[in-house]
């Protein structure tokens, strides 16, 4: 059969309020042209992440019940430890309340604030809470992409490699004291959701060997990741996405997890190490923000949903869905002659909003005018990735994205198909689309809350 179904039964149904475009242009109008501040009850197909947004099994909620909410040595806590260990080898696994938690413990630890130089953590490419947690500590953040995932449009299997010779001259000219770690983040999710190689992070284990420096994962979509590396890695065609996951883990000296995506819950993250010092330091942070060892920011429910779910991500059939339902979209879109990052990612489609609307100038936000078209023509919310996230005063930021992302299980073919019609329809249109200004801003993160107005 070619049809690849939804390998899961709908038991729970959430109901999607209809909107009509003249309701919508007011609620838009009303949130000042950015959706982010519109009510998520307002959106038809909410596509702004995939984080935390993932629909639950009846073993997940199964869990919830079975949820042992002790302060101390919860039952939960030893479950969630156990899948985690068997999957990673970590360890230490100290549960947080998500990804950026890990990372805020994480880099208090790493970093040293005492010596004169600062320090620098470079990554193929930090996720912006991983930015602003290092820089927060006084450290440096810089990405090291490969060349190929810079272009677009290219095809190429594994976009999302670090640039392993820019790694090793980057060690050698900043030098071994001032690099407390190294990072690799899988997917890519700043670089469209692309993939990083097994051979690439063997090459990063490597060098991080030879210069004694430890190699840290940010691993929020790694089952995603280690399915591409099944499907396009020579070699590993016959293994299970679980071993491969297991061989990607045990590569590296700890991990940074967001659970909201991979561990196909709504709330949790850990920290993965396999240093005892760096664990017990670790901890007593972990006691001053998240809460006991046990259950760090967690209650015994979440730590149960978690463990079912990151054993349910590495079922295959759920994989061979997601990826492909991800790249039917893709494929909709490049025969429309819509350009989007190409191939598409584990778990968004990122439409190159520059090539699209080239009658937009960066400045006048080409990506925001898109979303803002999206929300009123069809009610489906996605998100700009582009100079109004990136971008500063008079300065356009490197690329013009709009990111469609898919939370896990939760919308089916027809809801994907719509989507496409929403889009035949504003190709038709899409030179009449005009750009937007903004009229009010924060000084930091101003894409969450900054008002537009149409230009
Ligand atoms: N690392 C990556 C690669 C991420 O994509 C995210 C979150 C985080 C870390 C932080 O995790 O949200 O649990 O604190 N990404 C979401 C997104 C917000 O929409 O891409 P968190």
């Amino acid at each position: 059969m070619r049809t690849i179904i939804e390998p899961f039964k709908i038991k729970v149904v959430e109901p999607i309020r209809m909107t009509t475009r003249e309701e919508r242009e007011k609620i838009l109008k009303d949130a000042h042209y950015n959706p982010f501040l519109i009510h998520a009850k307002d959106v038809l197909i909410d596509l702004l992440t995939d984080s935390g947004t993932a629909a639950m099994s009846s073993k997940q909620w199964a869990g919830v019940m079975e949820g042992d909410e002790s302060y101390a040595g919860s039952q939960s806590f030893y479950r969630f430890e156990r899948v985690l260990k068997e999957l990673t080898g970590f360890h230490y696994i100290i549960p947080t309340h998500q990804g950026r938690a890990a990372e805020k413990i994480l880099f208090h630890i790493a970093v040293r604030t005492n010596g004169s130089e600062q320090q620098v953590i470079p990554n193929n490419t930090h996720f912006d809470t991983t930015r602003a947690n290092i820089e927060y500590v006084g450290a440096k953040a810089v990405d090291l992409p490969c060349e190929e995932g810079r272009k677009p449009s290219l095809r190429k299997p594994f976009k999302g490699n670090m640039d392993l010779e820019k790694l090793e001259n980057f060690i050698r000219e900043e030098g071994v004291p001032k690099i407390p770690l190294v990072m690799v983040t899988i997917t890519n999710n700043s670089n469209g959701g692309q993939p990083v190689s097994m051979e690439n992070l063997k090459g990063v284990r490597g060098i991080t060997n030879r210069y004694k420096i430890p190699f840290f994962l940010d691993a929020a979509r790694f089952a995603e990741n280690a399915y591409f590396i099944k499907l396009r890695e020579p070699g590993y065609e016959n293994k299970s996405v679980e071993a491969i996951a297991q061989e990607i883990f045990h590569l590296a000296d700890g991990c940074t997890m967001s659970a909201k995506k991979d561990g196909l819950a709504n709330m949790g993250g850990f920290l993965g190490l396999n240093s005892r010092a760096w664990a017990q330091k670790a901890r007593s942070l972990l006691i001053l923000t998240e809460g006991f060892p046990t259950y760090g920011g967690l209650s015994g429910r979440d730590l149960e949903a978690l463990a079912q779910g990151f054993k349910e991500v590495l079922e295959e059939d759920y994989l061979k869905y997601r990826i492909r339902s991800i790249e039917y979209f893709g494929e909709k879109l490049v025969a429309m002659g819509v350009p989007i990052v190409e191939p598409p990612g584990g778990h968004a489609i990122y439409i190159d909003a520059k090539a699209f609307l080239p009658h937009i100038p960066p400045l006048e936000y080409p990506g925001q005018a898109l979303v803002n078209e999206l929300y009123v023509a069809a009610g489906i919310r996605a998100v700009e990735i582009g100079s109004v996230m990136f971008g500063k005063a008079d300065t356009p930021a490197d690329m013009e994205l709009v990111r469609l992302a898919f939370p896990r299980r939760v919308y089916t073919q027809s809801h994907v198909d719509y989507i496409v019609e929403a889009m035949e329809e504003i190709v038709k249109y899409k030179k009449k689309l005009q750009g937007v200004q903004i009229t009010q801003q924060e000084p930091i993160m101003r894409h969450f809350t900054a008002h537009f107005e149409p230009l």
